[in-house]
């Protein structure tokens, strides 16, 4: 299928899920008000790959990125609350230790590149659709 439809409405404040999109893993999380906060107050030109929060979501709440690591092509944890989200709260790749923050940009080990931004809009306000 070249698109897919997401039901954003089980997914609670601080959740993720993972939805397949082009047999690529597509990280679906709702973002918590300290998670966007902190997502927003870093200063960008001080990041690896310089990008604004506002430039990766179309919804503060809802961020939504490829998970597929961009060092090697691992799947990131931390997308269930109950994985390790690394040191900036995001995702961690555990195969060499890239962590990622709450955008989804990388932040320290071997990435070079944040997670990708999929194609997506709302349909309405609980679907999402990708592709
Ligand atoms: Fe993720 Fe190497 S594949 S850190």
């Amino acid at each position: 299928l070249a698109t897919t439809e997401v039901d954003l409405s089980p997914i609670s404040e601080g959740m993720g899920i993972t939805a397949m999109w082009r047999s690529k893993p597509v990280f679906v999380r709702k973002r918590t008000q300290s998670e966007i906060d902190e997502a927003r107050s870093v200063d960008v030109n001080a990041l690896p790959d310089p990008q604004t929060d506002e430039a990766r979501v179309q919804q503060p709440e809802w961020l939504i990125v490829v998970g597929i690591c961009t060092h090697l092509g691992c799947i990131p944890l931390g997308n269930k609350q109950s994985e390790p989200r690394g040191d900036y709260g995001g995702w961690f790749c555990p195969c060499h230790g890239s962590h990622y923050d709450t955008s989804g940009r990388i932040r320290k080990g071997p990435a070079p590149e944040n997670l990708a931004v999929p194609t997506y809009n709302f349909v309405n306000d609980s679907t999402v659709q990708l592709g």
